[in-house]
């Protein structure tokens, strides 16, 4: 196991960049019906997009949909293991699944961002110094009491729910709506196979550090599966 602080070194050949760079170039000569073929064709203001700009867009896709997503499951997994109420409600009631998604969304959001502030300012009766990092605690929002009835609470048919798991502003969320279906179908799928299971380990589930949040180690039992 690395230790931290343990420098971990990658060779070009093994490195995401050059599984991206070979597939741009490879879509640059042979386009396809895909999203980098297009990038790898596109103009705007009559320039074609850089090299890097496509490969960082890659990178940024990968990225951000990737950890995003699994952590929301698996927050939800770990919800509904511990809530077998929350469970048989999701199972009977197929109407309660959309507002079930946003709820996970809110009470377990998973991405807490971060800006770089442009310039020295005053927010809230603090100070703000140009090139200082802040944190957008998009979980703490979403539990604000002002904001959400019973902001602490799990409430699984939650009708007013304008939550900030996917951000605001310009910035928002691009994969909110993949995001959310990716949510659902793992969900529907699980449930229809395992709608009956708990922790194994309540003490052995692992969860990230940093700005995604979600377990990493999540040990179920399942009690009534097909
Ligand atoms: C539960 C899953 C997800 C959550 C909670 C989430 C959350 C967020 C948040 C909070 C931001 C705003 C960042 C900011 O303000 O700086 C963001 C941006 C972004 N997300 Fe997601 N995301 C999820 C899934 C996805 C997926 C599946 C994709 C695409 C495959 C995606 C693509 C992006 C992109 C490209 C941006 C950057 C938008 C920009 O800077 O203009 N996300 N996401």
């Amino acid at each position: 196991m690395e230790q931290p602080g343990t420098e971990i070194t990658v060779e070009y050949e093994d490195s995401i960049d050059f599984y991206l760079d070979t597939l741009i170039a490879q879509r640059a000569t042979d386009p396809q019906n895909d999203l980098i073929s297009h990038m790898t064709h596109a103009t705007i203001a009559g320039q074609s997009l850089e090299h890097e700009h496509v490969r960082g867009t890659c990178g940024l896709l990968i990225i951000a949909g990737v950890d995003t997503t699994w952590s929301a499951i698996g927050a939800s997994l770990w919800h509904m293991a511990q809530h077998p109420t929350d469970r048989r409600r999701w199972i009977e009631d197929p109407d309660v699944r959309p507002f079930a998604v946003e709820e996970f969304l809110r009470f377990y959001a998973p991405v807490t961002m971060a800006r770089i502030v442009a310039e020295d300012a005053e927010f809230a009766g603090r100070a703000m110094q140009a090139n200082d990092w802040v944190l957008l605690p998009f979980p703490a929002a979403n539990r604000d009491p002002e904001a959400f009835e019973d902001a602490g609470t799990f409430v699984i048919d939650r009708r007013r729910n304008r939550h900030v798991a996917f951000g605001l502003g310009i910035h928002r969320c691009l994969g909110s709506n993949l995001a959310r279906m990716e949510l659902t179908v793992a969900l529907e799928e699980w449930m229809a196979r395992i709608p009956d299971f708990e922790l194994a380990d309540p003490e052995g589930v692992r969860w990230s550090t940093g700005q995604i949040r979600g377990p990493r180690e999540l040990p179920v039992r399942i009690l009534n599966g097909t």
